[in-house]
Parts: structure tokens; C-alpha cells; sequence
């Protein structure tokens, strides 16, 4: 038996059952070193399929594969301990049919070792997400703005605007709630329908671009680390990494072109 104490990560359950207390604290990783450094802060991880963007510079989260959401799980996991880490399941590989997303659901699990998956939709995907909680898998849900959507929305679109997206915003939350997803990201919603929604619904909604009322909030790490070039309206900087990488590299190169780097504490001599 080891006499090492071991950290238990946090489970589904655990995010579950924080409706209405305490705000839930996440946001997106990619990385084994980043994740180690927002493991003890945050609640749970998203390997988010932004990561296409983020990480491959792409336009849409439509060409992530579930390859690469495999390969940066894995990192994430190794790279974390405490915080539940969710993975999101990509464009095509779980619309298509229940059974198609519990393989692919089923993969991510056991290549990554993940908590939960993430999957975008509401009415027409409570068929899905029953399908795989009623079989082990912990689904989060992601409503109102829905990126994967993108060439059938016509653009990134604030959703809940007008009475009839009100409506149907609010029935997507319900229906994936009853269906059994352990809690939802809101994401792109004005915010009185998040709010709305975030009173309504029984498991505990994650926000993004919606309302401070949600019962947690997430962002997309390197967006709010001022890394990103281009950040949605929503976004609050809380560094300014972009910067810092920036005057290092100069640093950098001015001291490898002026051969003051590497010096002597940087090269290793033979002892005489
Ligand atoms: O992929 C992602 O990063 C997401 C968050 C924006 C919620 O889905």
C-alpha cells in the first residue's frame, strides 16, 4: 500500500452538484505545463476544440479531429491532477448517430483518461447525451452559441436576441439537462436568457460570454493571458503573455547576436 497521499481529482459529480454555490471556476488547456499551473485554481479543465484555433492558427473548430483532441487530452491529464478535465468530442464525430458518439465518447475516455466529454447541441442532441450517460460516459453540454454550427448559423451570432432564440435557447438547456448532462456551457447568450436559463435548469450552467449570474465561468486560457491575436468582445485580459513572449525573444536574439548568450554559467567546460 503506498503511504503517499494521494490528490483525488474531482469527478462530474463533484461539478454536478455545485449548483447554485460557490461560481465554478475553468478554463480551456491544451498543455501539460499549463494545466500543472491552473490545476490547483481552477475546478475543471475543457481540452476545448478551440484548440484548433489556438494551437493550428485554423479559422473554425471544423477541421479538429478526434486525433488531436486525444494527443492534447493526454497532456492535459499528464500534466494535471486535481482538476476534473472534460474533452470536447469535434465536428463529426458524434452527430451523426448515438452509437457513432458513444465510440467516439468511448475513446476519448480510455486514450485520455478524461472525466467527462463535452458535446455541442441541445433538443435535437438529448437523444445523444442520454444514450452515453446512461451508459458511463459524463456528458457536458454546450448551448446557445454553437462554434461546430458556424456555416449554418452564417457567423458567430450572440443567440436569445429575439423572443422565438429566447425560447429556443431556453429548450435547449432543458432538454439536455433532463437528458442527463451533469452541466452545460452557455456560451454567446444575452445575458437575462442566461440568467433565465441558469434558474431554471437543475445542473449548474457554465458561462462564456453570457452572464456573470451563470453558476461558473470559462475562458479560453490563452485569450485571457493577452496571447491571442484576436479576442471576442467578451473577453477580460488578465495578462499580457503576448508582450512578455514578445520582449524575450528580442532579448534573446540581441544576446545571440551580440554573443553575450551563451556565457559561462551557460556552457559546460571540461575540469582540468
Ligand atoms: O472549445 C472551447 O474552447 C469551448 C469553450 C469556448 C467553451 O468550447
Amino acid at each position: 500500500m503506498s503511504v503517499v497521499a494521494q490528490t483525488r481529482r474531482l469527478t462530474a459529480i463533484d461539478i454536478g452538484s455545485r449548483k447554485g454555490g460557490t461560481p465554478i471556476v475553468s478554463l480551456t488547456a491544451y498543455h501539460a505545463h499549463t494545466a500543472a499551473i491552473m490545476d490547483q485554481y481552477v475546478d475543471f479543465m475543457l481540452v476545448g476544440d478551440s484548440l484548433g484555433m489556438v494551437m493550428h492558427g485554423l479559422e473554425t473548430t471544423v477541421p479538429v479531429t478526434l486525433d488531436m483532441m486525444i494527443l492534447q487530452g493526454q497532456a492535459v491529464m499528464r500534466g494535471s491532477n486535481r482538476a476534473l478535465v472534460v474533452v470536447d468530442m469535434p465536428f463529426g464525430s458524434y452527430e451523426e448517430s448515438p452509437q457513432a458518439a458513444f465510440r467516439s465518447a468511448a475513446r476519448i475516455m480510455k486514450e485520455t483518461g478524461c472525466g467527462a466529454i463535452k458535446m455541442e447541441g441541445g433538443v435535437h442532441m438529448a437523444e445523444t447525451v442520454r444514450f452515453l450517460t446512461r451508459r458511463g460516459i459524463p456528458v457536458m453540454g454546450h448551448i446557445g452559441l454553437t462554434p461546430q454550427s458556424i456555416n449554418t448559423m452564417g457567423g458567430f451570432k450572440v443567440q436569445g436576441k429575439s423572443d422565438e432564440s429566447a425560447a429556443a435557447v431556453l429548450a435547449d438547456a432543458q432538454a439536455i439537462a433532463e437528458a442527463g448532462a451533469f452541466a452545460m456551457v452557455v456560451e454567446g447568450v444575452i445575458d437575462t436568457v442566461a440568467r433565465e436559463i441558469t434558474a431554471r435548469v437543475s445542473v449548474p450552467t457554465i458561462g462564456i460570454g453570457a452572464s456573470s449570474d451563470c453558476d461558473g465561468q470559462i475562458l479560453v486560457l490563452e485569450d485571457m493571458l493577452g496571447l491571442s491575436p484576436r479576442v471576442p468582445k467578451f473577453v477580460k485580459k488578465f495578462g499580457n503573455l503576448g508582450a512578455l513572449i514578445e520582449e524575450s525573444v528580442a532579448a534573446y536574439a540581441d544576446a545571440v547576436k551580440s554573443r553575450a548568450f551563451p556565457g559561462p554559467e551557460n556552457t559546460y567546460t571540461k575540469k582540468v
